[in-house]
């Protein structure tokens, strides 16, 4: 009835699914990061990363897992701290084969079972645990010895957006506690992440460009996300949002990983999205952008406002704000995000709830 489609548009925000609001949330939950882990030294007590710790292990499924990813490339630049990245639903099965004192295990609902079982054998191998979620008193924060919330709020969307982006800020505040990182460094890095919630906001105020972006993508026989350094989990995590919710056949690869085999799947049926974050891969990547239209695939580049290399009358192009090399992920990941939404939109998918995915995955 009318009366109870009003009532749903009303939770969702006025917005048409729940992705598409918990999308435009993220500049609030950057916000709510910012503040509930503006106190250092508490921050550091709670999560227990202190000159001790020199060494750390990571563990999830899905988005969460590559929120690790892009956790540990940032820990281990800022820190010099080893850090091991495990599928949870890998690592439960040899549990003993981690040798670092503390493990995380990131994890959404806090629910997900590949990672509750995974954080409970190692703790019984003696591993110190440690939850990262958006789930108060969820069965994760039970089972770990301690528990980092993130301040994202309910999400509702199958498609995990907002929590991807808070579970990155979290990680990224763990690794600024650290008592290694460079003062100037952590001072930069603090300063650009005040900035993040408005750069989000300016990506989300001109997503109708987004949106007519999404052509290429909507009609492609297979799509590949390309990135380097700390942004190709972000390539990843495209290309599963595009699987997730469009139903496209997506890839995400190290840029420099094209050549080594996905090269012979390029044609002009295929579209790839490049991101190019303007650091010293600048050169690089946009090498594998010429190799890529040469052979007639459509490319989607994201890269900065003040990028001059590419042309915008001939290639298409994305221009996002510039941000700290490191926060970068950050923002690329609100594009791909809206990429996805716009792509399943055109494709006529479910969206906030599409076949065979669960929100959250409780069996084994
Ligand atoms: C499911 C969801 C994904 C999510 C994954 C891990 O597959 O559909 O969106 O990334 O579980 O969920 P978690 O709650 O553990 O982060």
């Amino acid at each position: 009835s009318s009366v109870h489609l009003n009532a749903l548009m009303i939770e969702k925000g006025g917005f048409e699914h729940y992705m598409l609001k918990e999308i435009n949330e993220q500049p609030e939950v950057v916000r709510a990061c910012l503040r509930a882990y503006s106190d250092p030294p508490r921050f550091r007590n709670q999560l227990i990363f202190d000159s001790t710790t020199d060494s750390l292990t990571l563990t999830a499924c899905g988005t969460s897992y590559h929120a690790a990813e892009v956790g540990k490339f940032i820990i281990e630049e800022l820190t010099g701290i080893p850090v091991r990245l495990e599928i949870a639903s890998e690592i439960r099965h040899r549990p003993t084969i981690i040798k670092t004192a503390k493990a995380i295990g990131l994890s959404q609902s806090g629910e997900t079972a590949d990672v509750l079982t995974s954080l409970k054998r190692m703790k019984e191998a003696g591993i110190e645990t440690i939850a990262l979620t958006n789930v108060f008193q969820s069965s994760i924060s039970r089972i770990a010895d301690d528990t980092i919330y993130i301040p994202a709020g309910p999400e509702v969307a199958v498609a995990a957006t907002k929590t991807f982006v808070a579970q990155i800020i979290a990680l990224i505040k763990l690794a600024l506690a650290h008592q290694s990182v460079d003062r100037t460094m952590r001072d930069q890095i603090n300063l650009e992440l005040e900035r993040i919630p408005h750069k989000i906001q300016q990506i989300l105020d001109n997503r109708h460009l987004i949106k007519q972006a999404t052509s290429l993508v909507a009609a492609a026989d297979q799509v590949f996300f390309i990135a380097k350094g700390v942004n190709v989990p972000i390539a990843l995590e495209g290309a599963l949002k595009a699987k997730e919710i469009a139903y496209i056949n997506a890839e995400g690869f190290c840029a420099g990983e094209l050549k080594h085999g996905p090269f012979a799947l390029l044609s002009p049926s295929s579209t790839v999205i490049a991101i190019i974050a303007g650091d010293e891969n600048q050169a690089s990547i946009t090498a594998s952008v010429r190799e890529i239209q040469a052979r007639k695939s459509k490319v989607v580049c994201i890269t900065r406002e003040n990028d001059s290399t590419f042309n915008d009358s001939t290639d298409n192009i994305l221009r996002i704000p510039s941000t700290h090399r490191l926060l970068s992920p950050i923002l690329n990941a609100v594009v791909v995000q809206l990429l996805a939404y716009y792509t399943a939109e055109a494709r006529g998918c479910p969206i906030d709830f599409p076949r065979n995915l669960a929100k959250s995955v409780t069996v084994e």
